[in-house]
Order: C-alpha cells, then sequence, then structure tokens
C-alpha cells in the first residue's frame, strides 16, 4: 500500500511539476534565483521525458496487476535521470533544483524496484494476510524445528515468542541456533566499529558467512521449520544466507513446511522475498509468514540503529535518551508472533486449501492447554483437526509495520496461560 502510494506520489509530481514547469518556469526560477534554461529545446525535451516518467507512475499504480514491465522501464529510466543530471553536474555544474529532481528520480528507484519485488511475489501478499498454506503431503509428527541467528536478540525474541505459540498449538519444539565460524566478527556488541563496516561491507556484496554444522540429519523428523532472517544491507543477514548455500543445512528444509520470520529496522520486503526464493529453492514448502519492522518513526528509527550498533546497548548514549528509538520489537508485535506460531501449529492439513486459521481455534488451542496445564489434558489434543475458517476470496491485505494479527482477547487469553 505504501508503495503504490508512492507511485501515485511521483506521478503527481513528476506531472503536475512538469506541467507547471512548462507554463510558468520563468516566473518560477527567477523566484528560486536560478538562471533560465540555456537550451530552450533540451530543457523541453527533459520536461516531457519527466513527465512521461509521471504518466508511467499513474500508470503503474493504477495498474499494479500488470505493472512489472513498466517498473523495469521505471527503475532505467529514472535511474538514467539521476546518473546523467550527476554526470552533467560533475562535468560542468548544473543548478541546485536539477540535483534535486535527481535526487529524487534516485529514491524512486528504489521505491520502483522494492513494489517490484513485492509485486513478483504475489503469494507472499497473501501469506502476509495471515494465510497459512498446507504444505507437504508428509505425515505430521507435530515437532518444529526452529532455526534462529540473532545478533543483539532481536530475533531470538521474536523465534522465541513464534516457539511459545507453537507449543501452545501442542507442537514440541527444538530451537537451533545458527552459529558463525567467525565467532569474533560476527558478535555484539561489536568488538570494534571496522566490525560493523567489515560486516555491512560483506553484506553488501551477499558474501555468506562459513556456519558451524548444524548436525541436522536431513531425514529429520520435524514437519515444520521456521527459519527467521533480519535485514542487513537490503537482503538476508551473512549467516542466514550461508543456511542455503551449505549443502548440508539446505538439505533440512527439503520437502518439509517452512514458515519465515522477516525482521528489520524497516526494510523487510526484500528480505522476505529473498528468504521465501531460498527456502523454495532449498525444496521447502513456503506455509506461512510473518514481517516486522522495529518501533518508531524515521529518520529518528535510522540514526537510532546507528547509535545503538555503535554503543553496543539500548538507551545509550543517555542525553539522547528522548530521540532515540527502540531496537527490539514491541509487545504487540510479540504477540502477534506468538500467535503466529499458534496459527502455524494449526495450518492446514495436506489437501486444504490455503487458509486464515479462525481465532476460536487459536482460543481453542489456548484452552486446551490450560486444560492440560490443570492435569485435565484431552488425550486427542494432537489428534483434533484444526476447526479452520475457509477464506472465500484470498484478497491481498497488505503488512502493516509491527502490525498485530492478534484480536486483544487471544492477547489476554494468551497472557493467562503464560501465567
Ligand atoms: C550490519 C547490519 C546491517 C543492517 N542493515 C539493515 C538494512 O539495510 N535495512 C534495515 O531495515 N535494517 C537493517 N539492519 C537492522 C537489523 O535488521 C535489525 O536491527 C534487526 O532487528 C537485527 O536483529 P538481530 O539483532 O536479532 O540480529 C541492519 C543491522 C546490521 C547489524
Amino acid at each position: 500500500m505504501i508503495l503504490r502510494m508512492l507511485c501515485f506520489l511521483t506521478a503527481a509530481v513528476n506531472m503536475g511539476g512538469n506541467a507547471v514547469l512548462g507554463f510558468a518556469h520563468e516566473p518560477i526560477f527567477a523566484w528560486l534565483g536560478v538562471p533560465p534554461p540555456g537550451d530552450p529545446f533540451l530543457f523541453s525535451a527533459v520536461l516531457g521525458f519527466s513527465f512521461a516518467a509521471g504518466v508511467l507512475a499513474l500508470v503503474i499504480a493504477l495498474r499494479p496487476a500488470e505493472a512489472a514491465p513498466l517498473l523495469v522501464v521505471g527503475i532505467v529510466s529514472k535511474g538514467l535521470f539521476a546518473v546523467l543530471t550527476l554526470a552533467a553536474h560533475v562535468s560542468h555544474g548544473v543548478d541546485w533544483p536539477w540535483l534535486v529532481f535527481a535526487g529524487w528520480d534516485a529514491a524512486f528507484v528504489g521505491v520502483f524496484w522494492l513494489y517490484l519485488i513485492h509485486l513478483q511475489r504475489p503469494e507472499l501478499l497473501q501469506l502476509n494476510s495471515g494465510v497459512l498454506v498446507s504444505g507437504s503431503a508428509r505425515p505430521r509428527t507435530r515437532k518444529a524445528l526452529v532455526l534462529c541467528y540473532s545478533l543483539s536478540g532481536n530475533v531470538g525474541r521474536a523465534l522465541g515468542r513464534v516457539k511459545a505459540g507453537l507449543e501452545h498449538g501442542g507442537y514440541e519444539c527444538t530451537m537451533t541456533s545458527v552459529v558463525p565460524v567467525e565467532r569474533e566478527l560476527f558478535r555484539f556488541p561489536f568488538r570494534s566499529v571496522w566490525a560493523f563496516f567489515r560486516i555491512a561491507g560483506r553484506a553488501m556484496f551477499r558474501r555468506p558467512a562459513a556456519i558451524e554444522p548444524l548436525d541436522i540429519p536431513a531425514d529429520h523428523d520435524y514437519d515444520l521449520v521456521v527459519v527467521a532472517a533480519q535485514t542487513w544491507m537490503v537482503g538476508i543477514a551473512a549467516p542466514v544466507e550461508a543456511l542455503f548455500t551449505d549443502e548440508r543445512t539446505r538439505a533440512i528444509f527439503a520437502d518439509r513446511d517452512v514458515a519465515i520470520v522477516s525482521l528489520a529496522r524497516g526494510l523487510w520486503r526484500r528480505n522476505q522475498a529473498m528468504l521465501a526464493s531460498r527456502v523454495q529453492a532449498a525444496g521447502g514448502r513456503l506455509v506461512g509468514a510473518a514481517a516486522h519492522s522495529n518501533p518508531g518513526r524515521e529518520p529518528a528509527r535510522t540514526l537510532s540503529l546507528f547509535i545503538f550498533l555503535a554503543m553496543g546497548k539500548v538507551g545509550a548514549p543517555r542525553w539522547l535518551g528522548w530521540f532515540l528509538t527502540k531496537q527490539y520489537l514491541g509487545d504487540a508485535a510479540l504477540a502477534s508472533l506468538e500467535e503466529f506460531g499458534t496459527r502455524l501449529a494449526l495450518r492446514p492439513l495436506p489437501g486444504q486449501p490455503a487458509q486464515v486459521v479462525a481465532e476460536a481455534a487459536v482460543q481453542d488451542a489456548l484452552d486446551r492447554e490450560v486444560d492440560a496445564a490443570d492435569g485435565d489434558a484431552d488425550e486427542d489434543m494432537v489428534a483434533v483437526p484444526p476447526a479452520l475458517t475457509p477464506r472465500p476470496q484470498l484478497a491481498p491485505i497488505p503488512v502493516v509495520s509491527n502490525s498485530v494479527h492478534s484480536s486483544e482477547n487471544t492477547a489476554r487469553r494468551r497472557e493467562e496461560v503464560r501465567a
């Protein structure tokens, strides 16, 4: 939704801005203190080109389902404009409004690119709306493997709650840590600021980090694998990437149901698309997805992340406390992840259509757990097929940062169970 709105925004700015400039560039340039364009033909060509880019963005926003080729055209044309303007500035200097236009277009290269990723994976739209898919036809053992790599503990907390949710749903879970071979480099707090730049630089070039063997055979009896990735330089973190490049760990996913969890400061979409592709390339059956961003608003959120990474702890320096945003998911996001775990445990059986697990089924699982805790456990707790609500039409509902799919009711019930 946000990406589509941004397409409408650039459509309005490109079309409206260029139309106004075309009719009234002289007073506007005079008002801005910028000399009039030297070459009126080149100026008109640039205005026309930019106006056309606005029309393109409008078509993309109006017809997203068919927009993939147009997005590629948009990325190339906006990128070209930004690069040519920068080159002109470097060679003989251009007036500042042109640099602003170039900056705008460069930013929209990123927006279009993210939108393209988003549109190319329509199944992720469904999964983000809370839909769960019946995966492999293998018998359900009701055992789950949760693979966790976490640098500062955010992913660790998140997966802890998914695990708790799975357990509420009757699953037996094993949480296994993914440990990089270069422990000294991938440790937090960093030994030096240089370590951050090494990790970030390697992440930019998508260099996986070797990981310790996991000692999980390919013929393991987990029917569900949950794997999380945090975003590092707009992609998945190197140690998580290594799970899919190492043949032994890659085999863990083959023909198993796999649920993915993506966490980031803000940019989780490419992370999610990459993680989904890696899982599917390894033969895993993608059954569910959850994604969350850290709390807070930009630009404070990005600056706070850098400060957190540099200082190695939250809330430091104290005198900046008023400005810093939180580096760990909030309670609502964690509760949503726990419910995601319970819903995963109750996901459709093989042969059943993709569905949203009904609130009532989640409640039921929690009630059963309370009964079990009271020594009144139902023998058939695991055998009972989950009560699922068929979703007649799988309309995509985009995920919202820190979104909560759970109702307050379920959250309250969960707290009771935890207590
Ligand atoms: C080296 C590095 C690069 C990062 N790059 C991004 C990024 O490009 N986009 C983003 O949204 N978050 C980025 N983050 C933030 C992490 O995704 C986020 O803090 C996450 O919660 C970390 O989880 P963890 O501490 O459990 O590993 C980066 C963090 C690190 C350490």
